[in-house]
């Protein structure tokens, strides 16, 4: 499902991923440890394209997650949350969880003014 081959991301002189590559089947969960430093918030990013590596290739069901631009890739099913947090202090507990599920929500006009779920 998810295939990472080869991943390198620089830092300046400094070499985040050395060529990262390994892969996630369908309904397998998967850990990624390692110290700090050790380069996994990196590949989270490269993964969710809010970073772009310099080498190397990720696929997720087939499509090539560093063709599309960094908000299309909710559409195919990759989500995340960030190490610090960004909430929105206005809103509820409630609230900032449920703007999580805008990406599979599909509001419509009608059903909206008459606030129904
Ligand atoms: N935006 C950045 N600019 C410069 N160096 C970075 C940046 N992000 C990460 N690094 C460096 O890349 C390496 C891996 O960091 P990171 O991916 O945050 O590791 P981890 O999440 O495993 O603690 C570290 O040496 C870190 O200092
Ligand atoms: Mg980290």
């Amino acid at each position: 499902m998810l295939e990472i081959s080869n991943v390198v991301m620089r830092f300046g002189g400094v070499t985040a991923l050395d060529r990262v590559g390994f892969t996630v089947a369908d309904n397998e969960i998967c850990g990624l440890i390692g110290p700090n430093g050790a380069g996994k918030t990196s590949l989270f990013n490269c993964i969710t394209r809010i970073y772009r590596p310099e080498e190397g290739s990720v696929h997720f069901n087939g499509q090539d997650l560093l063709s599309l631009r960094r908000h299309q890739v909710v559409r195919h099913g990759i989500v995340r949350t960030f190490q610090n947090l960004a909430l929105f202090p206005s809103l509820s507990v409630l609230e900032n969880t449920v703007i999580g599920a805008h990406s599979v929500n599909t509001p419509r006009l009608v059903p909206s003014m008459v606030a129904r779920p």
